[in-house]
This record gives C-alpha cells, sequence and structure tokens, in this order.
C-alpha cells in the first residue's frame, strides 16, 4: 500500500492566447462579478455567519468588496474547540492511508478543478499578478498536500529500533493531545493549506486536529482551500475555519487547556507576543505546548568581485520585487563590491526603470498592488526616510500612490551607512537597499552581513570563485535557514528546498520536510518482553 509517486505540480505558463490564460481570465470575471460574496465561520461542518461581519477588499481597487466573512466570536471559537476535540474519535477511525487520500485527492481537485477559482481569488484578494498566483495557489499548496503524505509515509516506515534476545521494541508516534492552533498569512495562500495538513496527517490512534485562523486579508482564498478539503472527504470538526480578531479568538484558543501546538507563519512580533502568552499559561497544560513558527526576515544578496553582474541584476530584481517583496524570503539588501558597482548600477537601474506596475488583471504588470492600507504607510515612510536621509540616495522608483489601489514602485536604495534602517529592518514591500563595499573587504562584508539584523531566514552569494563561495557559506552558517549559491533567495520548491530560518526568522522547522512533521507527533516508546 504505497502512495502513487509524488512529484512537483506542473507550472503553467499563461502565455498569451493560451487556453489556461483564458480560463484564468474567466474565473477572474466571474469572481469579480459574483463579489462582494460571504464567508462564514465553519465549525462541525455547519456554516456559521451570526458572528459580526467584515470586509475584505480587492488591494489593487480599494472601494470594491472581494467577501464579508463572518468573525468567530469567544462562543464559537469555544464551540470550534469542543467539536475538534469530539472529531479527534471519529479521525481515529481513518487508517493512514485513508487519510492520505483526502490530501491527495485535495491536490488533485485543486490541480483541475479549482486551479483558477483559487488562483483568481489569490489575485484579486491578495494582490497576486499571474505567476505569483500560479507558484503559491496552484503549484505550491498542491506540493505541500502532496509532500506531506509523502513524509508522514516515511515517518511511519522508518528503521524500527533494534531488539535483543527475548523483546520487541517498537515505537508509536502518538498525536499531540489537544488540538493546534493554526495561523495563516496573507502572502501565501498554500501556507494555510500546509500548517493544517502537516498536523492533521500526524499521529495514529487519534490523530490531530487544528484550528484555523486565517489572515483578514486573505480569507476567501483560504475559504476556498478550506472548502476544497471538504469535498476530498476531510471531516467535520477536524479542521475548523475560525475568522476573526485575533486577539480575542488567541485568548479563547490558548485559555484552553487543551492547546496543545501553535503552529504560525507571520510576524516575529505576533509570533513573540503569542510565545509570551502560551508561557503565561503554561501551568494550564497537559503538556508543553510544540510551538512551530516561522516569521521575518531580512534577506540579502551579496556579490563577490568574481560575480556574473547581468545575472545577479536579474536574481536581485526577481528576489526584491516579485509579489512586491512580500514573500517572507524577499531580498530586502544587497552588497555589491565597488569594482562591478557601475555596471550593476546601470543594469539594475535600466531594468527596473522597465518593470510596469498596475491591475493584477492586466498580466503584463510585474508589480501589483501591496496588501493594505497598513503596509502602504510603513513602505512609504521608508522610502520618505531615504528620500531625507544625507547618507541615502534613491536611485529607482520611490512613487507612491494608493488612491484606487496600494501601488508602490520597485525602489532601490543606495546607502553609505552600514546602520541606515532600510538596510537593518524588514520593510516586507518593493523596497531595495545597497551597499557598495571595498572590493578588497569581501570577509569583513561577510560579518557585517551576518551581524547586521535580528534575522535569519534567506541569503545568497554570486561568484564564480569557488573558494568565495565557500568562504560565504562558512561565514553566513547562521545567518541563512536557506542558502543560495548563485541564485536568488526566494522561491523554495516544496521537496527540492525545505523552508525556514532561525534566530528572529523562526524555529526553523522546515515546511515541506519531514522535520516539520515530526513536531507534531509524540513518540512512545514500548518494549514487550517474551
Ligand atoms: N517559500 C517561499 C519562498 O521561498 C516564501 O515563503 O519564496
Amino acid at each position: 500500500f504505497k502512495l502513487p509517486t509524488i512529484g512537483n505540480e506542473p507550472m503553467y505558463k499563461y502565455t498569451p492566447g493560451s487556453s489556461e490564460r483564458k480560463k484564468l481570465l474567466a474565473a477572474l470575471e466571474e469572481l469579480r462579478a459574483q463579489a462582494p460574496l460571504t464567508v462564514p465561520c465553519v465549525v462541525n461542518g455547519e456554516k456559521i455567519t451570526s458572528g459580526q461581519a467584515k470586509a475584505q477588499v480587492m488591494p489593487h481597487e480599494h472601494q470594491t468588496v472581494l467577501c464579508h466573512y463572518h468573525q468567530a466570536d469567544e462562543a464559537t471559537v469555544q464551540k470550534a474547540i469542543d467539536g475538534a476535540l469530539t472529531a479527534k474519535k471519529a479521525w481515529e477511525a481513518l487508517p493512514f492511508n485513508d487519510r492520505a487520500a483526502i490530501f491527495l485527492k485535495a491536490a488533485d481537485l485543486l490541480a483541475h478543478k479549482y486551479r483558477y477559482k483559487v488562483m483568481a481569488a489569490t489575485m484579486l484578494g491578495q494582490g497576486k499578478n499571474i505567476w505569483q498566483a500560479e507558484i503559491d495557489a496552484a503549484a505550491e499548496l498542491c506540493d505541500f498536500w502532496r509532500f506531506n503524505c509523502k513524509y508522514a509515509e516515511e515517518l511511519y516506515h522508518q528503521q524500527p529500533p533494534m531488539n535483543a534476545t527475548g523483546t520487541w521494541n517498537r515505537t508509536e508516534y502518538r498525536p499531540l493531545e489537544g488540538f493546534v492552533y493554526a495561523v495563516s498569512p496573507f502572502n501565501f495562500t498554500a501556507i494555510g493549506g500546509n500548517l493544517v495538513s502537516a498536523p492533521a496527517l500526524m499521529g495514529k490512534w487519534p490523530c490531530n486536529v487544528a484550528l484555523w485562523k486565517p489572515s483578514d486579508m486573505a480569507v476567501y482564498s483560504n475559504y476556498l482551500v478550506y472548502e476544497i478539503l471538504q469535498e476530498a472527504g476531510l471531516p467535520a470538526g477536524v479542521v475548523q475555519f475560525i475568522p476573526g480578531p485575533a486577539p480575542e479568538v488567541t485568548k479563547t484558543v490558548l485559555d484552553s487547556p487543551h492547546f496543545a501546538s501553535l503552529h504560525f507563519t507571520g510576524s516575529t512580533f505576533v509570533f513573540r507576543h503569542l510565545w509570551k502568552e502560551i508561557g503565561n499559561r503554561i501551568d494550564t497544560y497537559k503538556s508543553y505546548p510544540r510551538i512551530v513558527g516561522e516569521t521575518g526576515g531580512k534577506n540579502f544578496h551579496v556579490l563577490h568581485k568574481s560575480a556574473d553582474v547581468t545575472n545577479t541584476v536579474h536574481q536581485t530584481i526577481r528576489a526584491a520585487f516579485e509579489y512586491q517583496g512580500q514573500k517572507c524570503s524577499a531580498c530586502s539588501r544587497a552588497y555589491i563590491p565597488q569594482n562591478l558597482w557601475a555596471r550593476f548600477k546601470s543594469e539594475l537601474v535600466a531594468e527596473v526603470n522597465q518593470i510596469t506596475v498596475g491591475s493584477v488583471e492586466e498580466p503584463s504588470n510585474f508589480i501589483t498592488p501591496v496588501i493594505n492600507k497598513v503596509a502602504f504607510d510603513r513602505i512609504k515612510s521608508y522610502i520618505d526616510a531615504a528620500r531625507e536621509a544625507s547618507d541615502a540616495e534613491i536611485i529607482a522608483g520611490g512613487e507612491c500612490n494608493d488612491e484606487v489601489g496600494y501601488f508602490i514602485q520597485p525602489t532601490v536604495i543606495v546607502t553609505t551607512n552600514l546602520n541606515f534602517k532600510t538596510l537593518k529592518e524588514e520593510i516586507f514591500g518593493p523596497v531595495l537597499t545597497i551597499y557598495v563595499y571595498p572590493t578588497d573587504q569581501f570577509e569583513q562584508i561577510l560579518d557585517t552581513i551576518d551581524a547586521g539584523t535580528q534575522y535569519g531566514l534567506t541569503g545568497a552569494i554570486f561568484a564564480a570563485d569557488r573558494q568565495a563561495v565557500v568562504t560565504a557559506s562558512n561565514r553566513l552558517r547562521n545567518a541563512a535557514g536557506n542558502f543560495y549559491i548563485n541564485d536568488k533567495c526566494t522561491g523554495a520548491v516544496v521537496g527540492q528546498q525545505p523552508f525556514g530560518g532561525a534566530r528572529g526568522s523562526g524555529t526553523n522547522d522546515k515546511a515541506g520536510s519531514a522535520s516539520l512533521l515530526y513536531r507534531f507527533v509524540s513518540a512512545r516508546s514500548i518494549k514487550e518482553s517474551f
């Protein structure tokens, strides 16, 4: 009873005139015509629309409401907790293969039946262009669901322990005692699917159950993902869908003695806050909760004097500006040796000046809107700070306009100050800051990069010289959980580059790997003597 062969979901190209482009544009039109939609909470399979409704708007056209979603109140969250604990017993009746079949079927439903619908929801709701939506809401989400099955299967078929004569040793992977609280971000529709599927697959007799609180800015696409799981056969109550006000929902969840794990992707600030809240309640829990989180980053590209400039310019633009720099992996600081600077600058500025900014519905736009007003104001304030500073200069972009949508031009800042704020702080927007270093101070700049921020998520070295690659790899060992050599620091693929970082960037449990799944089981060793 092996699983079918698991591989990456093939990505569509959406070339002009292709049938996939036509189908996607039709899905966008259809969704637009249906908006505003209504999204309920779903608890024990029951749609609840009694909570206060809130609007999710389209970031490229913020006067247009995509959906009104009903927010979970305290009673709904409590009902979700009780129902999940009850559902856990029924979930027990399903052997691993049947649980895996649900997620494999969900991936196929997404790939072949709902691809364009979920992509359209991600484009209109989260401001992604076609290709960013394809990477996320089609390919990566299918990959998470399929590969998590593969990793779970590998875990169950692990080498058993050795047995001394007359004994039989077994390891049993128990689920966590209680429920998992999954808190997902706006920037990847796929992440919500991973946050709930990883624990739900894990454990035997019975398995994990999860409460899923999606980001306010991604409710509609996440609801579609939830509906796909239901259509694929996920029993009622195993995952409870509870959008709502973060402080209130979280308080009720963390106050429960059955809280067993936090599976989180979002900001460093919120993750630390939740960790403290969990710490404050530690005496009330049955077990030490498993805290799993992927948080912020201040990711870097560093060029050695031997780097290929044209390739690096191209990779840096993609890493810094795809999805408006709102990937946790996005490159937001680059260190260029003086000997390459003149060429790098002229090629970079020429390429950035050609980037088009605009609506998600026009496929030629590389840059689409940032997610909301708060993000727009925050990013703009960093650009304004650079404009006013004597030790920084904006060499490309810099325009911000939120009249219709939250549009920010791809912006490149050069600073001579290693402590300049756009070189140190996470911006989460289309802003790249460059520092030009003396060509012979490569090793010193590596140490500066390593010590420069509180984060450790992604980074890349560009060099033809192998010794420089080795030096960078060694010196930057702790500066990035995902390290790239002559490639951009974004775009980790499930099954190829397990993703996550340490330091202020998270618990580094690696999304898209077996090690993540281990966090949601609690092993029991059994020894029997004959
Ligand atoms: N996994 C994504 C990337 O590597 C970010 O979340 O770009």
